[in-house]
């Protein structure tokens, strides 16, 4: 698992550098989910790919910015699920943005997780490995992660943030998400979820939601490269992820692609989904 760790944060230095310097236009291609693809997205999708193919424990890899997945190493055992650039269409406006890694043995659900791995890329680059616990590191001047802390999640946070638009929630979710503005949460939505998710897992707390809604009744985002490595971040740093009902990790995706609805957060406010939703 190590060396997988270590080729992130290769990446991670590599990509930093492109998203400071390089091009923020759009390519000519568009991905397995219609987006089409920002120059950036497809070069950091190359550059991990790169640091993987150098570590021999990794079998294969699937990215959000590929249509299938792509064997490596025969011998390996470790599947990497990543979105290699989230949020990227957020560079052009100068907002955070990361990139997120699932570490898969034995198949591509949530059961098979072994570990999770972000990076947020904001005035600072920090990494956030989720195995046994959730640690944090930062970068510093001489390219190294420095361990900073444990994240822990309390039972109950102060911060809302509500995905997609009110006109396509449902009216029991507008109900929950307005009951929760009135118990005075305030709004913290930039429309990354790597900074959305990594604000909320350092204030100690609160909901993220992206629901069914009228447009995408199965949610927006990717089950193999979203939900499930910060459903597993946040089940470890003491929260909880589900997707209405059950956890999200009990969930098994069909197609490489599938998502889901999902609600993350401490369990206090995840409590609320459930019952909201059940
Ligand atoms: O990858 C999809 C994504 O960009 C996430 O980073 C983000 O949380 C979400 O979409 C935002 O979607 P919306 O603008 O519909 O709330
Ligand atoms: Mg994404």
């Amino acid at each position: 698992m190590q060396e997988i760790y270590e080729a992130i944060k290769r990446s991670a230095i590599r990509i930093r550098e492109a998203i400071e310097f390089d091009d923020t236009g759009y390519s000519e291609n568009i991905n397995s989910t219609g987006d089409t693809q920002l120059k950036l997205d497809i070069k950091s999708d190359l550059i991990i790919e790169e640091e993987f193919a150098k570590v021999a424990s990794i079998k294969e890899i699937v990215s959000e910015e590929k249509a299938d997945k792509t064997p490596l190493h025969v011998n390996g055992i470790y599947g990497v699920g990543y979105d290699p650039l989230d949020g990227s269409s957020l560079i052009d406006v100068n907002l955070s943005v990361g990139s997120i890694f699932g570490i898969y043995e034995g198949g591509y659900a949530g059961k098979h997780l072994k570990a999770a791995v972000y990076v947020v890329y904001g005035p600072r680059v920090e990494l956030v490995i989720a195995e046994v616990d959730v640690k944090m590191y930062r970068l510093n001047k001489r390219g190294e992660f420095v361990f900073i802390k444990v994240i822990q999640l309390g039972e109950k946070g102060k911060l809302n943030a509500p995905g997609s638009t009110q006109m396509c929630w449902e009216p029991k979710h507008k109900a929950l998400i307005d009951a929760i503005f009135a118990d005075g949460y305030r709004l913290r939505y930039s429309g990354g979820m790597v900074p959305d998710l990594h604000q909320i897992l350092l204030k100690g707390g609160g909901l993220f939601s992206y629901p069914a809604t009228s447009d995408l009744p199965k949610g927006k985002l990717r089950m193999i490269f979203e939900v499930f490595p910060f459903a597993f971040v946040y089940e470890k740093a003491g929260g909880a992820a589900i997707d209405g009902k059950g956890r999200v990790l009990d969930l098994t995706p069909s197609h490489p692609h599938d998502t889901t609805p999902c609600f993350f957060g401490s369990t206090t406010e995840i409590e609320r989904v459930r019952k909201c939703y059940e």
